[in-house]
């Protein structure tokens, strides 16, 4: 038994912040963002939420998969920017989109969350204990932006993905993830309340905080070993893989990651020029991206991998349905 994605949807603000306008708040340039980074713009919320995104993303995946809400058995959130701490994300979506049969839960694990969140679905599917499950990465980065911090406020945007996913006869290939709790300082936020509370607003340490070249490096190193360990440990070849689905955080590292796994670029998609980073979410959104375009068909290797604070890193493989 294992589980297969069926159906995918997504979400992005229809505010679109560019270079530019970033030009106008911190010292910086259109050109040096795009040399360093690859992003030209991003999606900023207005009156949407890390729920409202993850609801609408939901609809158009299970839309998508022909799955009704009352089938799905389990609903997974990966987000580090919730709206609330309580009632979860998780449940948020389960009430608006009336998933009544479902259990619900948010994971926390940054950008590498949405790899996370479809190893944690996938063992319950081929475990048996659930049929169908919704996985979605939402995110509202904005409100957890310095936007006076211009290493750390050109990178990421707001946006969500989500997929469901069914039980299915069929091959269950393991991950390989892993986590490095004594090298967080590299990438940390001590609040998710940034946008609400004015005094913290004050004190940087509140925000998203990132030594870049340190990330870069870890993401640069980490990412090509993992994706070398799942293949390995599953006996997959890299020329049966397909696409390699990777966090969308800077073109730069897809790029060396690609050099270093000695595969040709054009199987790392990347859309992180329209989007920025947007953690958790954007992997979710690529896929929908890549089933909407006709890029993923049946019976596709994908090797999908995540990476980022904590740290964590994980990698996938999946058989596309
Ligand atoms: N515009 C212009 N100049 C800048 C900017 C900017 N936006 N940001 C930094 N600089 C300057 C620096 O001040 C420095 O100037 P100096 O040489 O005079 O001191 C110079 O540019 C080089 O700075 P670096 O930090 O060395 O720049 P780098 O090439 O490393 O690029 C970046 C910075 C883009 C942040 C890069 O390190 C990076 O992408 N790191 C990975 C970040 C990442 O992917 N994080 C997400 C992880 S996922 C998660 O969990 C959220």
């Amino acid at each position: 038994m294992t589980g297969i994605i069926c159906g995918t949807g997504s979400y992005a603000p229809s505010y679109v912040m560019d270079n530019n306008e970033i030009a106008t708040m911190v010292e910086t340039s259109d050109e040096w963002i795009r040399e360093r980074t690859g992003v030209a713009t991003r999606h900023i919320i207005k009156d949407e939420t890390t729920v409202s995104m993850a609801c609408e993303a939901a609809k158009k995946a299970l839309d998508d998969g022909e799955v009704k809400p009352e089938e799905v058995d389990l609903i997974i959130v990966s987000t580090i920017s919730s709206n609330i701490i309580l009632p979860c994300t998780a449940c948020e979506v389960q009430k608006e989109l009336g998933a009544e049969n479902a259990t619900c839960f948010d994971l926390s694990a940054a950008c590498s969350g949405f790899v996370l969140a479809y190893n944690t679905a996938l063992a319950y599917l081929s475990g048996g204990v659930y049929q169908t499950a919704l996985i979605i990465g939402s995110e509202s980065l904005s409100n957890l932006t310095n936007w006076k911090d211009r290493g750390t406020c050109i990178l990421f945007g707001d946006g969500a993905g989500a997929a469901v996913m069914r039980a299915k006869e069929g091959r269950t290939y393991l991950p390989a993830t892993h986590s490095d709790g004594m090298k967080g300082k590299a990438l940390t936020c001590l609040s998710r309340h940034t946008h609400i509370d004015a005094k913290r607003m004050k004190d940087p340490e509140y925000y998203m905080q990132m030594d870049g070249q340190a990330v870069f490096k870890f993401a640069v190193k980490k990412v090509p070993e993992v994706v070398n360990e799942v293949l390995s440990k599953n006996q997959v070849k890299k020329e049966e893989i397909v696409w390699y689905i990777l966090h969308q955080a800077n073109s730069r590292i897809v790029e060396a990651v690609a050099k270093r796994l000695d595969e040709p670029i054009e199987k790392f998609p990347m859309n992180l020029q329209e989007y920025g980073n947007t953690s958790s979410a954007s992997i979710a959104i690529l896929l929908d991206e890549m089933k909407k375009s006709g890029r993923l068909k049946s019976g596709h290797k994908i090797v999908m991998a995540g990476f980022g604070a904590g740290l964590t890193w994980g990698a996938t493989v999946m058989e596309w349905g």
